[in-house]
């Protein structure tokens, strides 16, 4: 369809909003609706006025993610809030507004942001993190297990996570549940108890940085507080909340996916339960058809040009869109043999903002998934895959519960 003809369509329909793709029954459906109008890059609405291009070919995104001399990470290249349409008190600023962090920083800036975070992966005891994973995930199991019923986000998934990310960072065990749920609010949609949460994260990490400053330790909180990249305090705490809200959602998300597509797809299951379907290639199967962060915000185009057949202007956000790219024909067979092993999705993204934790990610994740199918007898889900719910928020889709019962143990006699 030319550019003109489009144009005016979307002047006569309006636009998707981006969280009808995140809280629809069937996002692939609502991204195959956005790419027979459109093509492979779409406009969207992030909110209302608020216009936005989603990038969903394969190639597409690959080209925007790994030119940063053309799309830029850095917002303050953002035309809509250069002139104001984005309210600064917008849901959208906890994800798109300028920080002082590498996830909005490009070339030499992002290099030096970085590095930090590439070394606290690197830095990582692979082995204690697992002891740490496995028995933080039993314990949360034992706490429900004689019950015969459990919601597995809620219970699960969501404090696994919460509690390697901030075991990780060394914030105490008092302050865990108020870190969860101000990382919750803050990367919501909600504008203010954004502004809360932020107070609530800033508060949580000025106690644990100063309680470093008098006892250091071998955290990452301690080998930021020591790296010479980061200059002072606030470019710390910008690192921390960085890996911490990365972490923390994308693996709840990953768990959650794992576990919902054993619960309600019986072929996924099967293949799973059957032993023709690796725990890895299941986690795999999961990053291509449900990543955890399915449509990620942002590169601000540069200059002027063309992507897709579209006229994108300079200062025009592009959310890059893993989850439809993920679904592009061109990077699939029709042979489901073959797409064992290829690991060509978008999931991590590419280029230089690549996710640096894939492989803690990974084993947190797989220890999660095989703890809970290996100490829940029988579990199923409770209600019917249909009926699950999902948080409300354009980036990401994690159901809001995920309720199972399961034989529950019992207790051996004194
Ligand atoms: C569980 C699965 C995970 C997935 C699917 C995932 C996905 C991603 C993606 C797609 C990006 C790149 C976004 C872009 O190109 O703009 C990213 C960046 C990032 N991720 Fe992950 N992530 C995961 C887990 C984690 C974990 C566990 C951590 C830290 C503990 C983490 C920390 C980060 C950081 C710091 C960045 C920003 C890097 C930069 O801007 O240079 N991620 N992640």
């Amino acid at each position: 369809m030319p550019t003109t003809d489009r144009r005016r369509l979307m002047e006569l329909t309006g636009l998707m909003p981006l969280s009808a793709t995140t809280g629809c029954a069937d996002p692939q459906a609502a991204y195959r609706e956005l790419q027979d109008s459109w093509g492979g890059v779409a406009p969207v609405e992030l909110e209302p006025g608020v216009h936005a291009w989603l990038v969903m070919g394969h190639h597409e995104l690959c080209q925007v993610v790994r030119n940063e001399q053309f799309f830029s990470c850095d917002s303050a290249n953002w035309r809509l809030l250069q002139e104001g349409i984005v309210a600064p008190d917008s849901g959208l600023g906890a994800m798109m507004f300028p920080r002082a962090s590498a996830y909005f920083a490009d070339g030499d800036q992002h290099r030096r942001l970085r590095s930090p975070l590439d070394d606290a992966i690197s830095s990582l005891d692979e082995h204690r993190l697992a002891r740490f994973v496995r028995a933080t995930c039993a314990d949360q199991i034992n706490s429900f297990a004689d019950r015969g019923t459990a919601d597995l986000i809620g219970e699960y998934a969501a404090v696994v996570s919460i509690m390697t990310v901030a075991g990780l960072f060394g914030v105490n065990q008092d302050h865990q549940a108020a870190l969860r749920v101000a990382l919750i609010a803050m990367f919501g949609a909600e504008s203010e108890a954004q502004a809360a949460a932020g107070k609530e994260v800033e508060r949580i990490l000025g106690d644990t940085m100063n309680a470093r400053r008098t006892v250091s330790s071998d955290d990452l909180t301690s080998l930021f507080m020591r790296h010479s990249n980061l200059r002072g305090d606030a470019e710390v705490a910008e690192a921390t909340v960085l890996m911490m809200g990365a972490g923390y959602e994308a693996v709840t998300n990953w768990i959650a996916h794992t576990l919902r597509m054993m619960l309600s797809d019986a072929r996924f299951a099967g293949r799973l339960r059957g032993g023709r379907l690796g725990l890895d290639d299941a986690l795999d199967e999961v990053l291509w058809r449900d990543p955890p962060m399915p449509n990620m915000p942002a590169r601000y185009a540069l200059v002027d040009c063309e992507l897709a057949g579209h006229q994108v202007q300079r200062g025009d956000a592009l959310i890059l869109g893993m989850a439809a790219a993920n679904a592009d024909q061109r990077v699939h067979t029709d042979d489901p043999w073959l797409e064992i092993g290829n690991r060509a999705h978008l999931a991590w993204s590419a280029g230089p903002h690549a996710c640096p934790a894939q492989r803690p990610a990974r084993m947190i994740t797989r220890i999660a998934v095989d703890t809970a199918l290996h100490q829940l007898p029988d579990v199923s889900l409770a209600i019917p895959p249909d009926e699950v719910q999902w948080l409300p928020s354009p980036w990401s889709r994690c159901p809001a519960s995920l309720p199972v019962r399961f034989t529950p143990r019992t207790r051996p006699r004194n």
